[in-house]
């Protein structure tokens, strides 16, 4: 598929997504929506992607939210199919197969942040602003914003960011746990994709495992998580990168992992 609002790239086992509206500060309409869905279809389909980084265009913003300019005239019915599709997004995201960062490079507002904390980690760069604003147009977060961020930061603090729609700059965030660190804008890519490369040393079905133990079992009660953890580490020890990973361990040598 063509793609018009997002660019698509692949480099040595690192896909990266960049949402590419700058115009618009790369906020967040139906198609751009589609279009992210599709190529997390298509890359989980491929499956060459060992990590995935979600980045947005130029220098300004990550992504500035929903896009406003189709607020004025949508109805609940219109604002039903709009939510379906921004949260099926941001789910497929929290389940994708294998990490995914956010690379967030400026504004990271509304539909912004929500896209942010689907993913599993978040680096952003010494510009970067957060924030739920939505009650300032007189709606709510619709992209999971109000659960996702309690379940992250606290009920509190995310009652707070949710109540006064106030923004919150990189260093606060990194404060209150909801960034994993900040750096200067023009290191940023560079920075995520060392984090991205150090990932991809490890067992890549152990980074698979650990994932999917970590995203569903943070659903459930903590007997039934432990559950899924027990089933995720068991099936790991039918694989040749299990053996690998402890022969070579014995035998004092880097680990020469397969994926099998
Ligand atoms: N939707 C559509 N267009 C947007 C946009 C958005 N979310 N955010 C910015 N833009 C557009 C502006 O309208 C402007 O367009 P024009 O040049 O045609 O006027 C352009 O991007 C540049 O923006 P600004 O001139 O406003 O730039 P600024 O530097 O003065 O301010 C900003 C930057 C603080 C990010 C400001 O643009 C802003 O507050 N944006 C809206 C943020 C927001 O409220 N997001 C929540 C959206 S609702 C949502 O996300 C719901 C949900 O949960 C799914």
């Amino acid at each position: 598929m063509e793609y018009k609002n997002i660019i698509v790239d692949f480099e040595e086992g690192i896909s990266i997504i960049t949402i590419n509206r700058p115009k618009s500060l790369n906020a967040l309409n139906i198609e751009t929506l589609n279009e992210l869905e599709c190529a997390l279809y298509q890359l989980k389909v491929d499956n060459r992607t060992q990590v995935l980084i979600i980045t947005g265009a130029g220098e300004k913003a990550f992504v500035a939210g929903a896009d406003i300019t189709t607020f004025p005239t949508l109805t609940p019915d219109g604002a039903r199919e709009f939510v379906d599709l921004g949260q099926r997004v941001m789910d497929t995201i929290e389940s994708f197969p294998v990490p995914v960062i956010a690379a967030v490079n400026g504004y990271a507002l509304g539909g912004g942040t929500e896209l942010a904390i689907a993913c599993d980690m978040i680096y952003a760069s010494d510009n970067a602003f957060f924030g739920l604003p939505e009650v300032t147009l007189g709606i709510i977060p619709g992209f999971g914003g109000t659960q996702r961020l309690q379940r992250l930061i606290g009920r509190h603090l995310a009652k707070e960011l949710v109540f006064t729609g106030e923004k919150i700059d990189a260093y606060k965030a990194k404060e209150i746990g909801l960034v994993n660190n900040v750096f200067p804008q023009a290191e940023l890519m560079t920075r995520v994709k060392e984090i991205a490369r150090m990932i991809m040393k490890r067992g890549p079905l152990a980074i698979r495992a650990a994932k999917r133990s970590m995203v569903f079992g943070m659903d459930h009660d903590l007997r039934t998580a432990n559950e899924i953890e027990k089933l995720c580490f068991i099936t790991l020890f039918g694989t040749e990168d299990q053996k690998e990973g402890a022969r070579a361990f014995l035998e004092k040598r880097p680990p020469q992992f397969k994926g099998k």
